[in-house]
Parts: structure tokens; C-alpha cells; sequence
């Protein structure tokens, strides 16, 4: 996969049409949507789950990175996967047993991200950088779309290049939240691969060059 590359935030589509919202993610430069997952509780805001999922699957071939903002996402990382998930990114905040959610994702032959929010830093990830597939710094405190993104936070994209590059490590470094014109050049220039956008990418204000 060429990077950065761009991965629209269903959050921000207009939900009565999840056929026309995936149409748009296709037809401007998407190549990830990504799916965020509320539960209610991990963060104050409820989503949507599985049966959401399982039904747009049919409607594009693009990779779903679904991120579970949950608690306990172990409980449902089966079930995301049957329902069409790729890739599987939950928060190191809300669990004990990351390495085993890792592993519990690979065995189901499908892609782990692991994503921290911005009071948690890089070195309690230390551990399962050698075995997560994506690293999903949020650049938001999660839960909102449309929040303004958080500068400092960007340092911990460019100490995850550094790490990756002196390590041999091979996953990829997400960015999430308040990404929009004023703040895309300052994400790339920081080493992310994968941007997510939500309301900017929905209100048709981005400008990404292909
Ligand atoms: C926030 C979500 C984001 C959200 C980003 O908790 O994880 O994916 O959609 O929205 P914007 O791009 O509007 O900040
Ligand atoms: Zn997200």
C-alpha cells in the first residue's frame, strides 16, 4: 500500500444513506473506511455494531477498520470479524490483555491496530509494537467527531516512525481526529500512514491530493 493514504470516518456520514456515504468515501480517494464503534460507556456516545457492518460489506471491496471504542472489545472481536471487518483497532485503554487481543485478531486472519488516546504514551505500548499491525494514535480524545486536533499529540507519530525504523518494525501509524486542511500537512509531515477523516471529509472541505 502506498501512504498515507486516506481512511474517511463513517461517523460523519449522513446515516439515513450508508450506501450513498460509502459511494462518496469510493469516488474521493478513500482506501480505508473506517468504522467507529461506541459503546456508551468508554466513551458517553452509542454508534453502531455488528449488523451495521454485516450490511454495508456488500456494498464496497475497501479494507473496514473498524474501531472498537468499547470496553472489553475481546468480547467482540469474533463477531466484527464475521461480520466484515479487515482490520480490528481497539484501545489499549480499555483492556488488560492487549497481547492476547493481538493474538485473538490474527488468529481470525485479520489485521490488529491498537489505539491509545492522547493522555497515554507511547511507552505503554512498548511492548506490542512488535506484533500490532497499526498503531491508531487518536489526536482527539475520542468519542466526538469535529473536535479541534491536539498538536502535541503529533509527537508520538513521529517517536513511533523513529521506533519502527530503528526496530525493523512493520506496522502502520494511523492518525484520527481533527484532521481537516489547517492540520493534514502537519500529520504527514509527522509520518502518519493513514489518516481518518470525519467531518471534514463528509462536509467536502478536504483537500487530498491523490
Ligand atoms: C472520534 C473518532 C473519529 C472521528 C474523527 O472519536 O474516533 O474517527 O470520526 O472525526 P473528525 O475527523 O471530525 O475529527
Ligand atoms: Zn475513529
Amino acid at each position: 500500500m502506498k501512504t498515507p493514504v486516506l481512511a474517511p470516518s463513517l461517523l460523519s456520514a449522513d446515516f439515513s444513506s450508508l450506501e450513498r456515504a460509502i459511494k462518496q468515501i469510493e469516488d474521493n480517494n478513500g482506501s480505508v473506511v473506517h468504522i467507529d464503534v461506541m459503546d456508551g460507556d468508554f466513551v458517553p456516545e452509542i454508534t453502531y455494531g455488528q449488523p451495521v457492518v454485516r450490511s454495508i460489506r456488500k456494498l464496497t471491496k475497501l479494507p473496514f477498520d473498524v474501531h472498537l471504542m468499547t470496553w472489553h472489545p475481546e468480547k467482540q472481536v469474533k463477531t466484527f470479524a464475521e461480520a466484515g471487518a479487515d482490520w480490528i483497532t481497539f484501545h489499549l485503554e480499555a483492556c488488560v490483555h492487549a497481547h492476547r487481543i493481538i493474538q485473538q485478531i490474527h488468529e481470525l486472519g485479520k489485521k490488529a491496530g491498537v489505539s491509545i488516546v492522547p493522555s497515554t504514551p507511547i511507552s505503554s505500548i512498548k511492548e506490542i509494537l512488535e506484533c500490532a499491525d497499526i498503531i491508531l494514535v487518536m489526536t482527539v480524545n475520542p468519542g466526538y467527531g469535529g473536535q479541534k486536533l491536539i498538536p502535541s499529540c503529533l509527537k508520538k507519530v513521529s517517536e513511533l516512525k523513529k521506533l519502527r525504523e530503528e526496530n525493523n518494525y512493520n506496522y502502520l501509524i494511523s492518525v484520527d481526529g481533527g484532521v481537516n486542511n489547517d492540520t493534514l500537512q502537519s500529520v504527514i509531515d509527522a509520518g502518519a500512514d493513514v489518516i481518518v477523516s470525519g467531518s471534514s471529509f463528509f462536509n467536502g472541505s478536504l483537500n487530498w491530493k491523490a
